[in-house]
């Protein structure tokens, strides 16, 4: 196992009762501003159950924030926040509303430009206003992390930044929130998690058997309940594991001591700013292609991950790693996902300003992934395997 140091101070509240239990957490006259997304709370009714949850509370809102939620649109929050001296942020909705609300919580404090917050992934973040997360979406982690995803919509440049002082203080984790999900969402959620694990467990060997055993843990978990969120949205056991897993998958639990890919978030990322696709729908091309042009690199993993994940336990160990990569694709396709450029339209044009786009994002010389192996030469290969 390699050296780490593992951080996570999110209080976590799950279950049916965790609305109910969040007042005693939040700060006595605490001005709170709730950040909610395209309206989707408003309609199910969401938003006015935690209003009445915070009753006594002094709050506000602010909407609109958009799927990839925007610098632009942010900034009106950060505006907001200053005049109405805000103390505490409430994001109630998806990644991209929590994303966006620990953005507005370090842009409130932040000297200079705040778009710097990203040119300098969070490295110059001091402090943040204190953020609670309440999703609607299992998928991203990102009420359990420091991680946000911010896109400049003049650029069309999206990016990430990381802080401890973005962590949320408090997750609530509440499965019936998400009941309202579209199917769509819902398979967007499963995939997004599925491949969040693969990032940090299909790498190489470093003798880890716990961070192991839990990465495939989450795996089994994934594949298990998939079906049963998709045909009964309202069965809350399904659903509750779908939203624990989610949550574990990317609060640095897994990836903590072993080494870490991202590769195929990073060129995913591109494609949503560039084309517009939803962030899993980029993971459900780009992994598959990825996995298989690296796949010696990748030797040892793959084999572990086709004999413990799939029970691959015949043929040589190439077929069974081939093997695992189509059940791999036949899973994100079962599920709704496609697995090609071209099922959305996309040629070889588009891989031309894709990887203008992340050289702009990385530099010229990148070397993305575990090894530094994903340059542009290796992430052209790639993109044109995920034709
Ligand atoms: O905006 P509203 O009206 O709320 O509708 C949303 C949105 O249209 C809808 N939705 C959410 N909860 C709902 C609901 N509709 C009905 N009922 C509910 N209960 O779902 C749509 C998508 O929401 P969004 O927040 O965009 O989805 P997701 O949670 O997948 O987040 C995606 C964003 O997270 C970033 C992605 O890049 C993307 O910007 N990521 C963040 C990460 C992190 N912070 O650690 C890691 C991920 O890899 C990812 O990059
Ligand atoms: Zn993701």
């Amino acid at each position: 196992m390699m050296d780490f140091s593992f951080f996570n101070p999110t209080r976590v509240l799950f279950g049916r009762t965790a609305l109910s239990q969040m007042t005693a957490l939040v700060p006595a006259g605490a001005r709170i501003l709730i950040l909610y997304g395209g309206g989707s709370v408003v309609r199910n009714g969401t938003l006015a159950r935690v209003q009445a949850a915070l009753d006594g509370y002094e709050i506000h809102e602010f909407g609109g924030i958009e799927p990839n939620p925007s610098f632009e649109k942010l900034m009106e929050a950060v505006t907001l926040v200053r005049e109405q001296d805000i103390s505490f942020l409430i994001a109630l909705g998806g990644g991209s509303v929590i994303d966006g609300a620990k953005f507005v919580a370090a842009a409130v404090y932040y000297d200079g430009d705040p778009w710097d917050i990203l040119l300098t992934r969070g490295n110059r973040i001091q402090a943040a206003l204190p953020l609670a997360a309440i999703p609607t979406l299992p998928a991203t982690g990102s009420e359990m992390n420091g991680t946000s995803v911010i896109t400049r919509t003049e650029f069309s440049a999206k990016r990430v930044f990381k802080s401890e002082h973005v962590f949320p203080v408090l997750a609530v984790l509440d499965p019936t929130l998400t009941f309202t999900l579209p199917p769509r969402q819902v398979a967007n959620g499963i995939v997004d998690a599925f491949v969040h694990v693969l990032e940090q467990y299909l790498t190489y060997p470093v003798d880890a058997p716990v961070q192991d055993r839990f990465a495939e843990g989450l795996l089994r978990v994934l594949l298990d309940v998939a079906d049963k969120n998709l045909a009964e949205p309202e069965n809350y056991d399904a659903r509750a594991s779908l939203m624990w897993a989610a949550t574990l998958a990317l609060n640095g639990l897994i990836g903590s001591g072993v080494p870490q890919d991202w590769s195929s978030h990073l060129i995913g990322h591109e494609l949503t700013a560039l084309y517009g696709l939803d962030h899993a729908r980029t993971l459900a091309v780009i992994l598959p292609a990825m996995l298989s042009v690296r796949k010696s690199e990748k030797h040892a993993k793959l084999l572990q991950y086709a004999e413990r994940i799939w029970n691959l336990h015949t043929g040589s160990e190439n077929e069974r790693i081939d093997k695992a990569l189509s059940h791999t694709r036949a899973f994100f396709s079962r599920l709704g996902l496609e697995t090609g450029l071209s099922d959305y339209g996309l040629g070889r044009n588009a891989i031309d300003s894709l990887l203008a786009s992340l050289r702009q994002a990385h530099g010229n010389d990148y070397a993305l992934g575990e090894k530094q192996t994903v340059s542009s030469e290796l992430a052209r290969a790639v993109l044109e395997a995920s034709l």
